[in-house]
């Protein structure tokens, strides 16, 4: 089969190098792609966003199966588009990515299917914003209706700010503040059929300890020792499941890559968010784990036979990534800059750790930085502190100017708190 994939982050990289990986895989392509995704994918540019592009591109490779990465294009109907040209997608049609595309539909969503999240209001005007931010009180949460890249969400205990970041959105959810860890769980499934992935828990802020702003998550790890063992059961009846049903009962069948984002608060799990695909940088933890081949599993995703696949196969092994970042990330991210190192990790730590690509490109004979986030430096393990140790020494030999990184990765769940 051959395999195109769109999209060009770390993400990206990590399904690029699963496939590359995968018998059943004759060709892989990957648009836009990156520096290190070139290793292993044949590069074609294209726009990621132009559904008609990327359907011609498709059909010129020959593509049996075409992988949307990124919420953009999918909310843009790229999904659609290739569908359209006869190709199997993985990815949701735009109708069903506004699960990821508006948070007022994905609270919609979840009111018509019972499942749990938290308590909100949708705004339109300055009235509703004040009277939603005193029904919840501190801290405050906003969202911007809309896709904003990571930046759209605001929690903070000034009311001010909540206040002018819920003006400078057309729309805004305001919502009950939701306590307790985070845990990504991802679930394949073809609109009928759901399909749970291993949990992961991903680190949004950009600072040890949790501190600094937001950003679209600097490292990751698998499995979570401290999470319930019926915790991936309770989420798939609760969450994963009804919300699937519900968006065929509209007419609107989700297949792809569901994201549920949970909250585990005192209580019960809660929905922070869907996304409408695999999220970064949790995919490259949870694809470090997985042994079954992926090409068979998505392809079967998009042609509405997943009933058919057999369960998913899971190695015994730990895995952590540690997301390097470019001086001033999230800010205003420099560009530019030369990376070294890379074949020393190659050299040295392979198989154990390896580097994913995610901004970067090559510059004659170098690779340099080309985003806010980098690289995503990935090792697995015997357990949590085997494969952080492996990941830490691995991102110790990449050089890049002004780069920064979170060195608290998976410690706590590491050490057993
Ligand atoms: P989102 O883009 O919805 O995932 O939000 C980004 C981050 O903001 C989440 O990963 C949480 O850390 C935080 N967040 C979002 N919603 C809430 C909430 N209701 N309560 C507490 N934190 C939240
Ligand atoms: N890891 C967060 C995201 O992909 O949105």
């Amino acid at each position: 089969m051959k395999v195109l994939v769109i999209g060009g982050g770390a993400r990206e990289h990590a399904l690029c190098r699963s496939l590359s990986l995968d018998p059943d895989v004759s060709a892989l392509y990957c648009a836009p792609g990156n520096a290190g995704i070139a290793e292993v994918a044949e590069l074609r540019p294209v726009d990621a966003l132009d559904g008609d592009a990327v359907a011609a591109l498709a059909t010129e490779l020959g593509a049996g199966l075409v992988i949307v990465g990124p919420e953009a294009p999918l909310v843009a109907g790229v999904g659609d588009a290739v569908r359209a040209a006869g190709i199997p997608v993985f990815g949701p049609s735009a109708e069903a990515a506004q699960l990821e595309g508006s948070k007022a539909f994905a609270k919609d969503v979840m009111a018509a299917a019972g499942v749990p999240t938290a308590r909100s209001y949708v705004c339109t005007t300055p009235e509703e914003v004040d009277a939603a931010l005193d029904a919840f009180g501190a801290p405050y949460v906003v969202k911007d209706d809309g896709l904003a890249a990571g930046k759209g969400v605001v929690v903070t205990e000034d009311r001010a700010a909540a206040r002018a970041h819920a003006l400078g959105c057309d729309r805004v959810v305001i919502e009950e503040y939701l306590d307790g860890p985070e845990v990504s769980l991802f679930a394949i499934t073809d609109g009928v059929t759901v399909v749970p992935l291993q949990p992961a828990q991903d680190f949004k802020r950009a600072l040890d300890g949790d501190e600094g702003p937001n950003t679209g998550g600097m490292g990751a790890y698998s499995p979570l020792p401290w999470a319930d063992p019926k915790l991936v059961d309770e989420v798939m009846e609760l969450v994963l499941q009804p919300t699937v049903d519900e968006l065929r009962r509209r007419g609107t069948p989700f297949s792809g890559l569901l994201y549920a984002g949970l909250a585990i608060t005192s209580r019960g799990t809660r929905v922070i968010e869907f996304n409408a695909r695999f999220g970064d940088p949790e995919t490259q933890v949870v694809l470090a784990r997985l042994r079954t081949p992926l090409a068979s599993v998505l392809l079967n995703a998009a042609n509405g036979t997943l009933d058919a696949e057999p369960a998913l196969v899971w190695r015994e092994d730990a895995a952590v990534t540690v997301v390097i970042a470019s001086h001033n990330y999230p800010e205003t991210p420099r560009t530019g800059d030369p990376i070294e190192g890379l074949a020393e990790v190659a050299a040295e730590d392979a198989p154990d750790a390896y580097v994913l690509h995610a901004g970067t490109r090559r510059e004659g004979d170098a690779v340099v930085s080309a985003g806010g986030r980098v690289l995503s430096v990935t090792a697995t393990g015997s357990d949590l502190a085997q494969a952080r140790a492996k990941a830490y020494k691995a991102v110790a030999r990449i050089r890049l100017d002004g780069s920064q990184h979170r060195t608290d990765i998976a410690a706590k769940a590491a050490e057993g708190r």
